[in-house]
């Protein structure tokens, strides 16, 4: 049947999303699936239903597309769809609910605090101490995130952060290994693939060195101590556990560099499948190319 891929929309993610959504397409198209892009925001969502789509491979990312919003919709009109449904969508878009679940679960996330003014930024900043990281609470790919290392510059970090959503958070630093973690799979089925450990220039995996430099260094196998990689892993497949992902995921962990503590920061439940996106790299040293990985998930989807 004809397959939609879900792509573009509304969220500040846009262009991250045609990347990927692009490059799904492709991959799809070129095992023979029947694929079609489809972009929500120039489209209602109701047409794939008229149009007789089966399926919609779902390479939305941020809010209006990984939030459970176009899930939602989704259900309603019975079209099956890849990744987590509607409940875990919308918590883990929302970093504050998801930190709020792990730690009920006994899953160590740094320390945090929400703030609804520069005031409130800066007494958290006496907190939480240096460096501290100010975000909006349900954005992505690091987008209006600051690293803030000096009082003066809460107000501006605040600024940045609620630009982006009213709803901003502060974070604790942990000092360490920066890695991630893609699941692939539902239930018992559930996998975690292996850990990548992320070097950016400077120790800054911002936007800019997500998707357009070629400096970040992306290290799998990730090196880690005899023993961690297993554990991160096992510990990222409970956090996709708790939350009742299904299909795939992936999750961000800081490594103490002290303590060796892994830390969760927040799971992605539509991750990017851009050229320089984490989980192809991760499927692929787990055996699974590009192409193999977007016919897997394709048949993941569900309702
Ligand atoms: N939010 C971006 C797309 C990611 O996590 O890969
Ligand atoms: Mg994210």
């Amino acid at each position: 049947g004809k397959v939609a891929v879900l792509l573009g929309g509304r969220s500040a993610e846009r262009e991250v999303s045609l990347m990927s959504g692009n490059g799904v397409l492709a991959a799809l198209i070129a095992k023979g699936v029947d694929g079609h892009a489809f972009d929500p925001a120039s489209r209602d969502l109701s047409e794939l239903k008229r149009e007789g789509f089966d399926r919609c491979f779902i390479a939305l990312h941020g809010r209006f597309g990984e939030d459970g919003t176009v899930q939602g919709a989704l259900e309603l009109m019975g079209i099956p769809y890849t990744g987590p449904g509607v409940m875990s969508s919308s918590v883990a878009m929302d970093k504050l609910m998801t930190k709020r679940i792990w730690i009920a679960e006994g899953l160590a996330t740094p320390a945090w605090r929400q703030v609804k003014s520069p005031a409130e930024t800066r007494a958290a900043f006496a907190e939480l101490g240096s460096p501290m990281i100010v975000k909006p609470v349900r954005e992505g790919s690091t987008i209006g995130l600051t690293k803030v290392t000096a009082l003066e510059q809460c107000d501006a970090a605040y600024s940045l952060a609620s630009g982006q959503d009213p709803m901003v958070m502060c974070e604790q630093f942990i000092a360490g290994d920066e890695v991630t973690i893609p699941v692939l799979g539902t239930g018992v089925e559930a996998r975690a693939l292996p850990v990548i450990r992320i070097v950016a220039p400077d120790g800054n995996y911002d936007y800019q060195n997500k998707y357009f430099t070629d400096d970040t260094k992306y290290l799998v196998p990730c090196g880690l101590p005899e023993g961690e990689e297993e554990r991160i892993q096992a510990l990222v497949l409970k956090a996709f556990l708790t939350l009742d992902c299904r299909g795939w995921a992936r999750a961000d962990v800081m490594i103490d560099g002290k303590t060796r503590k892994p830390y969760l920061l927040e799971i992605n439940t539509s991750p990017g499948m851009t050229g320089h996106s984490l989980v192809p790299m991760s499927a692929r040293a787990a055996g699974l190319s590009y192409e193999d990985l977007c016919l897997t998930l394709l048949a993941s989807a569900s309702l």
